[in-house]
């Protein structure tokens, strides 16, 4: 059994390109963990069968950011020698798994996830809710057990699907013996990175809102988006005290900046504490502190961005890696498929005792 092993499971909507909030949030960790050499099977994917339970009236939007996403991920530095990265609806397996774990759901229990219901609100689905909008959780359910993953890193608003998760593991263990492995949320260590806001200050980065820096912006977007960024709206004069709270640019350098970059760029600082001391103090500019931002910004994203630039020429091996990653995620998930059929002993085919217990029955 694969009990032993350390498995890694996680993805992401293809709704549309990934911004540094999903960066920072979780992509950038997954890249640190694939890196660490220390588990023994990495799957990522693309999870466009979720992303349909909002948007099936949309499925062109879906079509045109499975590749957008298979970019970012390539970009950032996911190695498909290293991490499996496949497309959800080419694995019907998850489909049949989340059919069979919804029986061991109640309606009312979906109604409280958190997440759920704030995404219920922010698309007005009031008594409109798909039913396979609200029952994702269980098909995500399907997913993390699908390859008995130990570690799912996600950002911290998955963490409803992970309980979700965990309960139903415990639910099918005990009435249908130990098959699922029960999995762990592992969230960025760095508090900053768990949530971080729009370049307006929004609490939340979002498409609609315009507040985005995405993964493939160029070197000059990036650069109007970090100038113009939101602070301390009262910091007028370069004298005057600045706010460090809600103040975005801070919050991204506590995200994004570490020492090496001061003695790099901003040398009359030794480190994030001191820059931050003078601000609070008075004396120090935001466009200086935007400068550095952007410094710290581009030095993460220039790989990023050439790594993208050589996959995009190269679009037909990107088209290879998500079919080759398909075909082995598929395998993983129709070998789980089969220990859950025999444990719930709906493998009659499988399953010699069948027809000898049918044969002693109508003897
Ligand atoms: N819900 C995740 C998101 O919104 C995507 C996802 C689907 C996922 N299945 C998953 C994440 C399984 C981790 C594990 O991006």
């Amino acid at each position: 059994m694969s009990d032993k092993k350390k498995i890694i499971l996680t993805g992401d909507r293809p709704t549309g390109k990934l911004h540094i909030g999903h960066y920072a949030g979780s992509l950038k960790q997954r890249v640190n963990l694939q890196n660490s050499g220390k588990f023994d099977e990495i799957f990522i994917m693309i999870a466009d069968a979720q992303a349909l339970t909002d948007n099936a009236d949309r499925p062109e939007r879906i079509r045109d950011s499975i590749m957008e996403v298979a970019l970012d991920y390539l970009s950032i530095g996911i190695d498909p020698a290293k991490s499996v990265i496949f497309i959800q609806s080419h694995i019907a397996e998850l489909t049949e798994l989340s059919f069979y774990y919804m029986n061991l759901v109640t309606l009312s229990r979906l109604e409280r996830n958190p997440t759920v219901k704030s995404e219920i609100q922010l698309r007005n689905f009031a008594t409109s809710i798909p039913v396979g909008f609200l029952t994702y959780p269980v098909s995500q359910a399907a997913d993390i057990t699908a390859f008995h993953a130990t570690t799912v890193p996600v950002g911290e608003d998955q963490a409803p699907m992970l309980e979700q998760t965990r309960e139903i593991v415990h639910k099918f263990n005990s009435v249908y013996g130990s098959v699922l492995t029960e999995p762990e949320i592992l969230l960025p260590d760095n508090k900053a990175c768990l949530r971080l806001p729009g370049t307006d200050g929004k609490a939340k980065m979002s498409k609609s809102l315009g507040n985005c820096i995405y993964l493939s912006d160029p070197d000059e977007v990036v650069k109007q988006k970090v100038m113009s960024m939101f602070t301390d709206p009262g910091h007028i004069r370069v004298q005057d005290p600045g706010r460090l709270e809600g103040n975005t640019v801070f919050i991204y350098l506590d995200a994004f900046s570490r020492e090496e970059h001061f003695a790099s760029y901003l040398p009359e600082y030794a480190n994030l504490d001191e820059l931050k001391e003078h601000y609070t103090r008075g004396g120090l500019g935001d466009v200086k502190v935007k400068k550095f931002l952007y410094q710290v910004m581009q030095e993460e994203l220039e790989p990023v961005r050439s790594r993208r630039a050589a996959f995009e020429r190269n679009i037909g091996d990107v088209y290879d890696i998500l079919r080759a990653g398909s075909e082995t995620a598929r395998k993983t998930a129709a070998a789980t498929l089969n220990e859950v059929k025999h444990a719930m002993r709906i493998d009659y085919f499988d399953d010699p005792s069948f027809l000898s217990e049918q044969k002693e029955k109508y003897k």
